[in-house]
């Protein structure tokens, strides 16, 4: 794919969606709310991000082109122009150790996944949330359907590719090494290892290991001592000095795997309580109300505690309020009154379900 932006030429098309369950006639009192971990706005998140600190996660849950609320596409073949701005923006606050989890059905993020990339998002991995048979439990006419029940949707996980000096860090490392005017060979001696840090850390192919901190500063050190004076410093994003382990450990995204989880995730449809509801009714407020354990299971696999997290499309805030109750500081818009009137109801509430 070439590095343009997609057409705006025709018309997106038809963004009327289907009724929602609930509407409140009411207006919010006030377009933002706020805690001391989480700020919310009413609107519409383009004009938030950049008053937003650096992300260390955002978890983006917004058009699956099913007119799944007012403004969703009719099918997924307008979700890259849908997204495109918004993918577009995170790319400018995002950092090296910013993760994206990217929500969505398999087709939409098929039709996403190139503006994705274009935007600078590597792709790292799929999940898979496996609803089972109950989220279809009695609504299939088998003789009627023309293919197999759809009871997934997708995760994905990218990453972005750091580069110093133009470079991915891969060639960096070799290339400032090189500059050192010292045999490959030495670097293992400044690591301390009989082979591991050219076999690992200065390979170009798929052998490559992104140095542990304690090794990047040993290569660091050694090369700034034994490398050619005029050359240094060596290992430097600036030009200035050497980098620290503390910065080279940003240089990529925070994953801290959790035992025994897999890329499948079953877990059945939201229910009550958990599940937000009109008062007195089993009326579901919102659709695409996600589940608080796999809103957790991925902040938590992907940043420490105080790191900034966004939800660019906030719906019911199901990330601000997991990742406010792991300690993280988290921001959001959500454009519709109703579901931010909802929202920020339950964000004052805890996670309790009957809100209005
Ligand atoms: C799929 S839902 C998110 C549901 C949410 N993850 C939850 O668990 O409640 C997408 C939401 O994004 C909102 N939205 C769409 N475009 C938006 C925009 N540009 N800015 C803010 N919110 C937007 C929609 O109104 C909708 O509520």
């Amino acid at each position: 794919m070439t590095n343009t932006k997609l057409s705006n030429s025709s018309p997106p098309t038809s963004t009327v969606g289907r009724s929602k369950p609930v509407t409140l006639p009411t207006e919010p009192e006030r377009s933002l709310w706020q805690d001391d971990n989480v700020s919310v706005h009413y609107g519409d998140s383009l004009a938030q991000y950049s008053s937003w600190p650096a992300p260390k996660v955002i978890v983006s849950d917004g058009a699956y082109g099913v007119l799944g609320f007012e403004g969703d596409t009719s099918d997924h073949l307008d979700l890259p122009r849908w997204y495109e701005p918004h993918i577009e923006q995170w790319g400018l606050s995002a950092t090296p150790s910013t993760t994206l989890w990217f929500w969505n059905s398999e087709i939409g993020w098929a039709a996403v996944h190139p503006v994705l990339e274009l935007h600078g998002w590597r792709y790292v991995n799929c999940n898979i949330w496996n609803k089972g048979k109950r989220h279809i439990a009695g609504n299939v006419n088998t003789r009627k359907i023309r293919r197999f029940p759809v009871v997934t949707e997708v995760c994905v996980q990218y990453v972005r590719e750091a580069r110093l000096q133009g470079m991915t860090l891969k060639r960096w490392l070799l290339s400032e090494w090189k500059r050192t005017g010292l045999t490959l060979r030495r670097a293992n001696e400044a690591c301390e290892v009989k082979d591991a840090a050219v076999r690992k850390y200065l390979d170009q192919g798929h052998l490559w290991y992104f140095p542990p901190t304690e090794a990047f500063a040993k290569l660091a050190d050694y090369a700034n001592t034994h490398g050619r004076v005029e050359g240094r410093p060596y290992f430097s994003a600036d030009g200035a000095r050497p980098m620290t382990a503390a910065e080279w450990s940003k240089m990529r995204s925070e994953f801290n795997c959790p035992h025994g989880v897999t890329n499948v995730w079953d877990r059945g449809p939201l229910r009550a309580p958990e599940r937000v509801t009109a008062n007195g009714s089993r009326r579901a407020v919102h659709l695409n109300q996600k589940p608080l354990d796999l809103m957790d299971q991925i902040i938590r696999a992907s940043s420490s505690e105080g790191d900034v997290v966004w939800e660019p499309f906030g719906g019911l805030f199901s990330a601000c309020v997991a990742a406010r109750a792991a300690g993280r500081r988290a921001f959001s818009s959500e454009i519709d009154s109703t579901y931010f009137q909802y929202g920020t109801a339950r964000l004052s509430a805890g996670t309790q379900a009957q809100l209005f």
